[in-house]
């Protein structure tokens, strides 16, 4: 191809893409197939690669990051990011309302009301249409540079198309989606990770990250509440709202435009509970005169403005006595303590457990059994210990001591260096440990085997059947029989449960033996790089580093595992089981019918089990996720789904078809 070739395809490539991303990502429109998709985006990258000068700024291949920021840059910010000032209730915010009133002069005028999002806030400058940099709020007069994790929030457009809006700047809120976050920390839990505190330290720690492709994995959104331009096409807040998200921006739709303070007062009630919908947490709302003639009027004081004011929600509190500290041992050893309290009633639900996370904080808070202490359920949905009421502590409460030795096993704890967490070292032998590797064997993303849940896990530990999850395939039916609860019928599901696993495929078994730090998708990476257990365990650490996407802490794991002697043993034992430990390639697609769109299956059908139903959906051309969200297409509902799938899919519009349905989409009959 001549350079000219290059450069208009890759100009091409770019465009096409960018394209395809808007229409996905903000009109809920798949205009291609995944798999054309990312066809499409690996031509690019390579012809990037290759050409790296003829790469255009607004290239889609930063979604996905790869760059590494050393250190972050501080830079001025054009117009400063000024912050709001607060109101607690309808008095004060009835004298903000005097205020405006006055200085306005008697003109009429009108609020625009939004929810007050809890992220992190930024700034985003556009040239010629082209997102140019992406900087953190900072101390509101400078902040960090941080483009490069900024590119790849996939609702962010790199390039806007628009005849009025060529350089200007936004300004939003950087999230962590809720059930994003709950999807990272399912991960970290199943790797043995350290969970990950909140979704608002969690987005605020993830967007300062150097590496912008663990970024770009943790998929964070942006929320847009805020255009700044001086062209003057635009006369209102609420008009620049609605243009934003004409040309792209995530803008959301809760925003409303009220002409007097009742109409806030509306806003304020209809959200109070509303807001806990929402994908993310909000603590308040702001409201903000529409007019930008009049907000000009108004003007600023030396921190905020005049012509906006936020209003925070109460964020539920209690006070309560707390009883008790456990602790809880997770699979990899880790201690969790929590604190039990007396049974309070907190924003429509009764609480009387918050986890304490470590040892740090209960020296920072400084808990003392006996205590009073508050527990707040805020914009955040998990219930947490906030503070100690000092004046109602006894004189001679002692100090809280950690805790030396395992709460199941009696040995000696550790914290490693650098973590804030205890861990038990008693491998083989701390029962929550052996039950938890077990647990997380049988799991649906590991070996799947159906019959089996934790109360099953328990019994067959305590009679002494199962310590280890190779001694799953030595059960008889005989021995299940005898345990309590079970009878014939359940006895056999779960005999033939434990034997259809033994079909899981290598990249699953390589993720249920549970080597820590590798979650479902390392292990998918590892299984289909080195094809064979042998090959895996036999790979030098620089190996191991070489593999995409594979770093040094990862490498390390796996080293470790296979140097000690009983997980080899283990291996072994899953091997003589007929386990699988050698990748064959997924199923390639036979048939584009399913086009790209995107399936949730949900509960028992007739036809397919779960796994030759997911199976058909990836031959025909669909895709198998694991979550009900906007952009699903269609959920697959069979007998016995949990009523809580069926309403959110229901109430996000999600075409819903039966099984009987999905086989005539397929061209399948039922004979
Ligand atoms: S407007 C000059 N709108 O709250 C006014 N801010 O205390 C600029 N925030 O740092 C802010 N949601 O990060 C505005 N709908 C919203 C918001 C919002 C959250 C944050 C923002 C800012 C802080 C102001």
């Amino acid at each position: 191809m001549s350079e000219k070739a290059v450069q208009n395809r890759i100009e091409e490539l770019t465009t096409k893409l960018n394209h395809y991303n808007f229409m996905y990502y903000q009109k809920d429109t798949s205009e291609v197939s995944d798999q054309e998709f990312d066809h499409l985006l690996k031509e690019l990258e390579e012809l990037e690669n290759n050409h790296p000068d003829l790469k255009l700024p607004e290239t889609p291949t930063a979604r996905v990051g790869g760059a590494v920021t050393k250190s972050f840059e501080t830079v001025a910010h054009k117009t400063p990011m000024l912050s709001l000032s607060n109101t607690y209730n309808e008095e004060e915010l009835r004298e903000f309302d005097e205020r405006v009133r006055k200085a306005l002069d008697g003109e009429a005028y009108e609020y625009v009301c939004e929810l007050k999002f809890d992220g992190v806030a930024l700034s985003v400058s556009f040239e010629n249409g082209v997102l140019e940099r992406g900087v953190t709020r900072g101390d509101g007069a400078q902040g960090d540079d941080i483009t490069t994790n900024v590119k790849t929030i996939r609702t962010m457009p790199l390039k806007v198309f628009s005849d009025e809006f060529k350089d200007f700047e936004i300004r939003g809120e950087i999230f962590f989606p809720r059930s994003e976050f709950e999807r990272v920390n399912k991960e970290r839990e199943d790797i043995g990770e350290a969970l990950l505190a909140n979704p608002r330290n969690a987005a605020s720690g993830t967007i300062k990250m150097q590496d912008s492709k663990v970024v770009s994995s943790r998929r964070l959104d942006c929320f847009v509440y805020a255009l700044i331009e001086d062209t003057g096409v635009v006369k209102t807040h609420s008009e620049a709202l609605s243009k934003l998200k004409e040309i792209g921006f995530n803008v959301p739709d809760t925003f409303q435009v009220t002409s007097s303070i009742e109409g806030v007062f509306e806003f304020i009630k209809n959200w109070e509970k509303k807001r806990f919908d929402l994908p993310l947490d909000t603590d308040g709302i702001v409201i903000k005169v529409n007019s930008y003639a009049q907000q000009k009027k108004l003007g600023f004081t030396a921190k905020s403005p005049r012509w906006a004011i936020a209003f925070k929600y109460e964020s539920e509190s209690a006070a309560t006595i707390l009883e008790e500290i456990t602790f809880q041992v997770g699979r990899t050893g880790a201690i969790t303590p929590v604190a039990n309290f007396q049974p309070v009633a907190l924003a429509g639900t009764t609480v009387k457990r918050a986890s304490l996370h470590n040892a740090n904080e209960i020296a920072r808070l400084d808990l003392r059994v006996g205590d009073t202490v508050f527990v707040e359920k805020g914009g955040e949905i998990i219930p947490k210990v906030t503070g100690v009421d000092l004046s109602l502590r006894k004189p001679d409460a002692p100090v809280f001591t950690y805790l030396t030795h395992c709460p199941e096993c009696n040995s000696e704890l550790q914290r490693k260096e650098k973590e804030a967490v205890h861990y038990c070292l008693n491998v083989n032998e701390c029962p929550p440990q052996i039950k938890g590797r077990i647990e997380h064997f049988i799991q649906r993303k590991a070996m799947d085997i159906d019959g089996i849940g934790p109360e099953t896990i328990e019994a067959l530990y305590e009679n002494g059947l199962v310590k280890n999850p190779a001694d799953l395939y030595d059960l008889k039916f005989e021995q299940v029989i005898y345990l309590d609860r079970f009878g014939e019928k359940s006895a056999q599901k779960l005999i033939d449960g434990i034997a259809d696993s033994v079909k899981m495929p290598f990249e699953k078994v390589l993720f249920a033996i549970g080597i820590r730090f590798v979650g479902a998708t390392v292990a998918e990476k590892l299984a289909s790089f080195f094809k064979t257990i042998d090959a895996l365990s036999n790979a030098s650490l620089e190996e191991l580093v070489n593999v995409p996407e594979i770093g040094e802490r990862i490498a390390q794991s796996v080293k470790d595992y296979f140097s000690i002697p009983e997980n080899v043993l283990f291996i072994d034992r899953l091997k003589a089981a007929g386990l699988n430990f050698e990748y064959k390639e997924t199923i390639s697609v036979l048939d584009n019918k399913l086009d790209g769109k995107t399936f949730v299956i949900s509960g028992v059908f007739e036809q397919f089990d779960r796994n030759g139903l997911k199976d058909s959906v990836k031959v025909n051309g669909g895709k198998i996720v694991s979550s009900i969200s906007k952009s699903l297409d269609y959920l697959i509902a069979g007998d016995k789904m949990g009523p809580s799938k069926l309403e959110k899919a229901s109430s996000l519009g999600i075409t819903i078809i039966s099984e009987k349905e999905y086989i005539q989409m397929i061209g399948g009959s039922l004979d």
